[in-house]
């Protein structure tokens, strides 16, 4: 395991992608990559700015821990992964796109307690990880939710992993987010140096 810099964190991923990509999304017809592609896919097509298509391409990344080396290597489970993804992120991407990814799962747990539409839309697998991670937010948590400057666009990524799941659906593929994902890091390190 090498640890990524600015310059190599875009290749780094593509790898994880290129790699790993194939490997099952745990009770979905689709597999990890044609996920996050599909997630990325939808945010385009909605128009969303070039973080938001990043963070809809690496929402679930941290599903890939063994990579990050984040994990010991006994755990078997990914418990963490929104946690584990906004880490490896963090030190090139910026709050925005970190955040998206850190508040996946709570964005699913805010929607569940704010929109009953939203639970009916869920899949099986979606609907059982809901329950591990302790169900629909209390009202307390929905307003510290609220309270998280990026929690607007939090939800709009959970909305793009709902629906990202689609057996067959075609995508463009890692390298056609390549060049917004550089833009994005070489935008994000500008400014934190500046
Ligand atoms: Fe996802």
């Amino acid at each position: 395991m090498t640890t990524p810099t600015q310059e190599t964190i875009v290749d780094f991923l593509a790898d994880i992608f290129a790699r790993r990509g194939a490997e099952a999304y745990l009770g979905e017809a689709v597999s990890m990559a044609e996920h996050m592609l599909q997630g990325a896919a939808l945010a385009e097509a909605e128009g969303a700015g070039d973080e938001l298509v990043a963070a809809a391409l690496l929402h679930d990344i941290g599903h890939f821990t063994s990579e990050f080396g984040a994990y010991h290597p006994s755990d078997t489970e990914d418990k963490h992964h929104d946690e584990a993804g906004a880490a490896v992120l963090e030190p090139f991407f910026p709050p925005v796109v970190t955040e998206c990814v850190r508040l996946h799962v709570a964005a699913k747990r805010f929607l569940c307690a704010t929109d009953p539409a939203y639970f009916a839309r869920l899949s099986r697998a979606s609907a059982h990880t809901l329950s591990l991670r302790g169900g629909p937010m209390s009202q307390d948590e929905v307003a510290a939710f609220r309270r998280n400057p990026f929690h607007a666009q939090a939800v709009r990524v959970r909305l793009w992993d709902e629906e990202g799941k689609v057996a067959g659906r075609k995508t463009p593929d890692f390298a056609h987010y390549a060049p917004l994902l550089e833009r994005v890091v070489r935008r994000h390190m500008r400014e934190a140096h500046a």
